[in-house]
């Protein structure tokens, strides 16, 4: 109501830009950079405003590169004005500032709709949410010979639009009633966005035509998807002369043939034929959905949702699952290069979880979820297949694979500082995301060299998040397969299986130990006469204040500062905390590292030495007795809190 009061004081008399709002929605996840992502929600806006501004009735603007994504996309229905349509996309635009910092958004009027996501959607056409609103009333004269002309004009509409260039075709079409009671008009309008296909745009509008069928007699229907509009009415929404002839464009006559069977009935029996009229409008009346229970699920989330892949499609991207495609294997199960047909490289990880287990439905929902985890710092999921003998995630593909190939693989001693460096904070920002901002708390349990992925430029991203989600809740405790890795688990998790957020803050810590040192957790230095392992190593350093002995000797020592290299490595032993409780939170090591300030260290409390030190150390007894020992203490200290 405030919109048309507002249209009525500020638009020219006789305008209309048809500001009916009849869906929206906000995407449920929240921008990462609020100030990058308005810079460029606002770029976007503007440059669609621009290009309606001078005639378009069609556009669509994109942001890309910074940490959020903006794709946007507008449309007039074509038998606005400029200025009608203008006005009918500022409304839509000040409607839709109302989702604030979510990452994508909706809106459908009668006249216009605007839409911007994170990701592409461009060729979008009909999407899980679709929804055809029908009218509140019937018309009052003649309902079965509207119902049928209605039915004709839709039909023809979703024939001819594919066809036309631009895809958008207005319709009039006047018949006369059968019983006699004067002419019924039905208007009709249909319109796909410009950047899907031919297909596409078919596809999409019997989708749509499907959700109208059971609107008349109501006076008025329309059909709302991701790539289509099509709307009918009795009464005329657009002006005459916008009408357009889709006869050309009709197969063989399809629209007139009707015609010529109404015409025979009306001229011959046109008492049985009302009659099966009337049945055939009272069957699809008594299947009419409920009016407003399909309402507004056209959620922004269900606009993004994972895709399904073939079983066939990654079997042949992944040559069969060859060995010369495999890439790794990981907990969770083998993991293999693969091509699409559309030449986009994959990774595909085939698991290693029983199929049966779980139900699909509980599988594919926990997939939707991790899917719709968005970070730099964390590996995309794009999509699954759970159709195959086995079940497959698909993941974007990392050029430069793990980082322990980096540290202590073939091509050890590569990284730089600066890189490392980069690799230490990127990593905390994608678990701070994971545990604080995405809307459920995701605690990785897996945290180690070899699932920090690194990308083209040397970025770190996290792989394998949120797959314990997918396991059976009687493994997901105290199973040694899956209760993380030798070397990295805190050992509250690894004994006790208590596990919290500060699990993977400790296996955090470690992995910021190993960049440091280029040393393994659970290996003893070469050469090392002491046999210590790299936490008790880093401890006595420590504790000795000679923390830069700890150091990658592969490293340039022109390269880092001493005192920027001595803060890393407490704010490392913090995290490795034997207490939970005293460990900070990844958005507090996120803190840490950005300031420049030293900060009141906290009092350190001695690592447990527990994992990797239960593994016989050669000849060494009485040292793999003392640090056991050590283990039994602190474990104690842990669950007498
Ligand atoms: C974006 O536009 C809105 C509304 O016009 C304005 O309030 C906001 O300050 C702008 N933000 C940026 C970053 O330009
Ligand atoms: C904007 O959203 C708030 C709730 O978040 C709602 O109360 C308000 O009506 C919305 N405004 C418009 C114009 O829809
Ligand atoms: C369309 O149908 C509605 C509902 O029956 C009626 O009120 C209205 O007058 C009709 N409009 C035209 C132009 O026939
Ligand atoms: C009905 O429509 C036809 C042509 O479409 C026209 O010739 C006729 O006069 C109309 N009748 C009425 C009662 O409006
Ligand atoms: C349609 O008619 C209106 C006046 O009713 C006129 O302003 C407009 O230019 C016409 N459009 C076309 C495409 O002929």
């Amino acid at each position: 109501m405030f919109w048309w009061w507002l249209w009525l004081i500020a638009g020219p008399v006789g305008a209309d830009p048809q500001t009916r709002l009849l869906n929206q929605g906000c995407s449920q996840y929240k921008a990462m950079d609020l100030s990058d992502f308005y810079a460029s929600l606002n770029a976007t806006i503007s440059d669609l405003k621009a290009q309606l501004r001078s005639g378009k009735h069609f556009a669509t603007a994109q942001q890309s590169g910074g940490s959020d994504s903006v794709y946007a996309m507008a449309q007039c229905r074509n038998y606005l004005s400029t200025a009608d349509c203008t006005a009918c996309f500022t409304i839509a635009e000040k409607q839709i500032r109302n989702c604030s910092a979510a990452n994508g958004a909706r809106v459908v009027y009668d006249g216009c709709f605007l839409r911007y996501e994170g990701n592409s959607f461009y060729d979008q056409t009909t999407l899980e949410g679709n929804v055809g609103l029908c009218g509140k009333q019937t018309v009052s004269r003649n309902a079965a010979a509207f119902t049928s002309a209605v039915e004709e004009v839709l039909s023809d509409l979703q024939v001819a639009t594919p066809k036309i260039n631009g895809f958008f075709a207005a319709v009039k079409k006047d018949s006369t009633s059968s019983s006699g009671g004067g002419n019924v008009t039905v208007y009709g309008v249909a319109q796909c966005a410009e950047t899907v296909t031919k297909s596409g745009c078919k596809e999409c509008l019997k989708v749509a035509y499907a959700n109208l069928e059971s609107c008349p007699p109501d006076a008025d229907g329309r059909a709302v998807d991701a790539g289509c509009f099509l709307r009918y009415s009795n009464a005329s929404f657009f002006a005459q002369n916008q009408t357009t002839n889709i006869a050309p464009f009709l197969s063989n006559g399809h629209g007139s043939n009707k015609k010529a069977i109404i015409g025979g009935v009306v001229g011959g029996v046109a008492a049985l034929f009302f009659v099966l009229v009337g049945l055939f409008v009272w069957f699809k009346r008594s299947r009419k959905p409920q009016a407003g229970d399909r309402g507004d699920i056209l959620g922004a989330t269900e606009l993004r949702g994972p895709v399904t892949y073939r079983y066939k499609d990654l079997k042949s991207a992944t040559k069969n699952f060859s060995q010369d495609n495999k890439l790794g294997e990981g907990g969770f199960g083998d993991v293999y290069k693969g091509t699409l047909k559309n030449g986009k490289i994959v990774a595909v990880k085939k698991l290693a979880i029983g199929q049966s287990q779980r139900g699909k439905a509980e599988f594919e929902s926990e997939v939707k979820i991790i899917s719709n985890v968005h970070h730099r710092n964390l590996v995309r999921l794009l999509g699954c297949c759970n159709k195959g003998p086995e079940l497959l995630l698909v993941y974007e593909y990392m050029a430069n694979s793990s980082l322990d190939r980096f540290l202590f693989g073939e091509r050890r001693g590569s990284l730089r500082w600066t890189q490392r460096h980069d690799i230490i904070t990127g990593t905390a920002r994608g678990l701070a995301y994971l545990h604080e901002d995405f809307h459920i708390c995701i605690i990785h349990r897996d945290i180690k060299t070899s699932n920090i992925l690194l990308d083209n430029d040397f970025h770190p991203k996290i792989a394998d998040f949120g797959l314990a989600r997918l396991l059976p809740e009687d493994q997901t405790h105290l199973s040694t397969k899956f209760a993380g890795t030798l070397g990295y688990t805190a050992p509250e998790y690894s004994i006790h299986g208590q596990l919290s957020e500060k699990a993977d803050v400790y296996s955090y810590g470690i992995v910021v130990l190993e960049i440091i040192s280029g040393q393994k957790s659970n290996e003893i230095k070469e050469g090392d006469p002491v046999g210590e392992f790299l936490l008790e190593r880093a401890w006595k350093l420590c504790e000795r204040n000679s923390h830069t002995e700890l150091v990658d000797e592969c490293l340039d020592p022109e390269e880092y500062e001493a005192e920027t290299m001595k803060r890393l490595i407490e704010i490392a032993l913090m995290c490795i905390q034997p207490s939970p409780a005293t460990r900070p939170t990844m958005s507090e090591v996120v803190v840490l590292l950005k300031s420049k300030d030293s900060f009141e260290a906290r009092p350190l409390t001695k690592p447990v030495f527990v994992d990797a030190n239960r593994r016989p150390r050669g000849d060494t007894s009485t040292s793999t007795a003392s640090s056991t020992s050590n283990a039994t203490a602190s474990v104690s200290r842990i669950s007498g809190r």
